[in-house]
């Protein structure tokens, strides 16, 4: 029997030793746009190609994310990270002092960002980090682009910090998970926003709040446990400082829209959207829950243009990343006035 080319790939969720033929493998998983769970010196995280938009609706649908929450991205080199963002005073002398290492930090889009709006989740704000782990170092050096990864869990449950908690979580759902054994620091890293006035430690993790203050000062703490899951949109800001990054767009949304009138642009989705719209942008003619996940944001964006009076959104099915879709919309639509609900 000739054996065909299915069984030197990869299984379902296949733990490996992240040798070289394994790290290759992993790359050229994240050039095709999939997934690949490796360890980093917290926790393990599920990777895909951060400047792939449909890769990283990919993480979101993986983890049954309910709603879209930004993503940090992981940068082999300090100076790519730099170039995503807009890097200063504070942010570099963190980046020297502590890169590689268990320190994300939040700052400003750069203009020119390649990275997928959806690792934003909407706000104007890019999380990076350079992890410190020998593995995740190489497969970002080999894979050669930055890399989108959340933890290796489903969403609501506890960080895995070692290859068998990603594969009783995800195994199903992720081809390839490098075995670096358990994770060193296994805790999450120290999520801080430099996007304000002042520094917030968003999330404690694996750096010390003493550390960061000794390079750069006192920090404000964002209220709350529960690290910032809540940020994106949730109308309930951890900080006052983070008001201002949550992005909506500047037109009103009319959602469940079936028609479209000429003054308004048609955020569409399925194969026969409506016609007379003045702009229209169709999230997934097919009707493809992960391709509009991913293109969401980018689409809103474009169809905010000041000469029209509203965005009407289709309807889009409550199932798979449609929760998370969904979500998103209703909060761009809710009341302005406040921070309301
Ligand atoms: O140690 C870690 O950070 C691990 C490893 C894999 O690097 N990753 C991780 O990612 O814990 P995740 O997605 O589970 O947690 C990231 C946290 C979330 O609470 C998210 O809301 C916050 O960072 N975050 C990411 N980007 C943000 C942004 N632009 N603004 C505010 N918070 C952000
Ligand atoms: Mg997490």
């Amino acid at each position: 029997m000739t054996a065909p080319a299915e069984p030197t790939r990869p299984g379902r969720g296949q733990l490996r030793r992240p040798d070289s033929a394994a790290l290759a493998e992993a790359a050229a998983i994240l050039r095709a746009g999939g997934l690949v769970a490796f360890p980093t010196e917290t926790v393990y995280g599920l990777g895909a190609d951060a400047t792939d938009d449909r890769a990283v609706a990919g993480i979101f649908a993986a983890k049954e994310r309910p709603r879209f929450n930004p993503v940090i991205v992981h940068f082999h080199d300090p100076a790519a990270a730099e170039r995503a963002v807009v890097f200063e005073g504070q942010a570099r002398a963190l980046a020297e002092r502590f890169w590689p290492g268990p320190l994300s930090l939040v700052l400003p889009r750069d203009p020119g960002c390649r990275i997928s709006l959806l690792c934003s989740a909407g706000l104007d704000s890019l999380a990076v980090r350079v992890p410190g782990h020998g593995v995740a170092r190489a497969l970002l050096e080999v894979a050669a682009r930055p890399l989108a990864a959340p933890s290796a869990n489903r969403a609501g449950a506890l960080s895995p910090t070692t290859a068998a908690h990603v594969a009783a979580a995800l195994g199903d759902r992720v081809p390839l998970i490098l075995d670096g054994g358990p994770c060193p620091v296994g805790i999450e890293s120290t999520v801080l926003d430099l996007t304000g006035e002042g520094p917030i430690l968003l999330r404690p993790g694996g750096l010390s709040a003493e550390a960061i203050e000794a390079v750069i000062g006192p920090l404000a703490r964002a209220q709350a446990a529960g690290g910032t899951q809540d940020l994106a949109g949730s109308g309930a800001p951890k900080s006052p400082g983070l008001q201002g990054s949550h992005y909506a767009p500047r037109l009103p949304l009319r959602l469940e829209a079936r028609s479209a009138r000429p003054h308004e642009a048609l955020l569409a989705f399925g194969p026969d959207p409506p016609r007379g719209a003045a702009a229209t942008a169709n999230l997934s003619p097919r009707g493809d829950l992960v391709e509009a996940a991913a293109q969401l944001f980018a689409a809103l964006h474009r169809l905010d243009r000041p000469e029209l009076r509203a965005i009407a959104v289709m309807p889009i099915p409550e199932t798979g990343l449609g929760l998370a879709i969904n979500d998103r919309l209703r909060r761009a639509a809710a009341p302005r006035d406040g921070e309301g609900a």
